[in-house]
């Protein structure tokens, strides 16, 4: 009878086409009132002897059924997994579409293409906070309190924390302090990022973009400063044959300073960059002031290097033809559509920098 019994349960069991099916099959059998635990309670009722021999039965059914209950779960399990697998495939050698929706900006494709260019020359990249204090954005950068060259950043301050003057960072150069104090020469970093100055007009907005460039060691000189420059500037600006100008000029915190000028014609009202005889401002760049060494920990009897700081939007401007410095950041989708980049296009030096 037992031996109907368990024929009977164990078809049922692999009968069961799901989870849910099994379950049903399992209290029928084992559950309280299942037909394995009706069989106990009538053990009590029998002989000492009997109740022995039937109950070793039941128990060896019961084990056998619930064993069979557990290898069926697994192989719906099993089965639904591959199921799954089979209705999820992807084909991963597709070829990408190559036109999806969304857009770089332009200010992260300049950025992208910069740490290309630099990053084939040794510099890594470093980063500090937008939100500093005047040690790091001025005083270590030998503009001591009260100096002229304080007002001319345009500085928002914000209310000081404990003894601290807080304020947003007005140029990136206080990544130079940060990575002098923390890094022991020789140093080779840039250091793109955000900036702020209370201005707003067709070529001011009051949040804006630099990558500022350091490098420190032991006989690092101008000539490296000029050459690093002028192949940064042909690469970028994608012109073999691109003139820089150095223009003496003033910042704290470098000595020698220069502004540095390429070449273009603004013949016709339209601007071309190259070998035209015209100039145009673009960066600022200097030797490491010796103050600015000391500040930071470094002997400057010892180590000496240069430094230098690029407006991002007005180079990308420059590069990519736009006209007004205010429509970078007033994410209008016709203007990203019409200056952003296909993500995939990722700049390298390999594969050009913008294709
Ligand atoms: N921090 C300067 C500015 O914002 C640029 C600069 C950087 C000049 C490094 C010299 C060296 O105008």
């Amino acid at each position: 009878m037992l031996d109907a019994l368990k024929d009977e349960l164990l078809s049922q069991v692999n009968a069961a086409g799901d989870l849910a099916a099994l379950e049903e099959v399992r209290v029928t059998a084992l559950g309280k009132k299942g037909r394995i635990t009706g069989f106990m309670k009538e053990l009590g009722g029998l002989s000492p002897d009997e109740r022995r021999e039937r109950g070793q039965q039941l128990n060896a059914l019961k084990d056998e059924i619930a064993a069979a209950i557990d290898s069926r779960k697994a192989d719906l399990a099993r089965a639904h997994l591959e199921a799954r697998l089979q209705a999820e495939r992807i084909d991963v050698t597709l070829p990408v579409r190559p036109e999806t929706e969304g857009r770089i900006h332009p200010i992260s494709q300049t950025i992208d293409e910069m740490v290309a260019i630099f990053a084939e020359m040794g510099f890594s990249v470093a980063e500090g906070p937008d939100v500093e204090d005047d040690f790091h954005n001025f005083t270590a950068l030998n503009f001591p309190p009260g100096h002229p060259a304080r007002d001319m950043h345009d500085t928002f301050y914000l209310p000081d924390a404990g003894d601290k003057k807080m304020l947003l960072r007005t140029h990136t150069s206080p990544v130079q302090v940060r990575t002098m104090l923390n890094k022991k020469p020789p140093i080779r970093i840039i250091a793109p990022g955000r900036t702020y100055r209370s201005d707003y007009d067709m070529t001011h907005t009051p949040m804006f973009h630099q990558i500022e460039g350091l490098v420190i060691d032991e006989a690092t000189h101008m000539g490296h400063l000029k050459g690093c420059l002028i192949e940064f500037c042909r690469a970028f600006f994608d012109v073999d044959d691109l003139p820089l100008r150095f223009r003496p000029s003033f910042f704290p915190f470098t000595e020698p300073s220069a502004e540095v000028d390429i070449g273009c014609s603004r013949k016709g009202g339209e601007l071309k960059l190259g070998n035209y005889g015209d100039w145009l401002e673009i960066l600022g760049c200097g030797m490491v002031h010796p103050n600015v060494l000391e500040a930071c920990g470094i002997d400057s009897t010892r180590y000496q290097g240069f430094a230098f700081g690029m407006g991002i939007e007005r180079v990308a401007m420059l590069k990519y033809g736009i006209p007004d410095l205010r429509t970078f950041f007033e994410a209008d989708l016709r203007w990203l559509k019409h200056y952003g980049f296909v993500p995939l296009d990722v700049p390298s030096m390999a594969q050009g920098l913008t294709r």
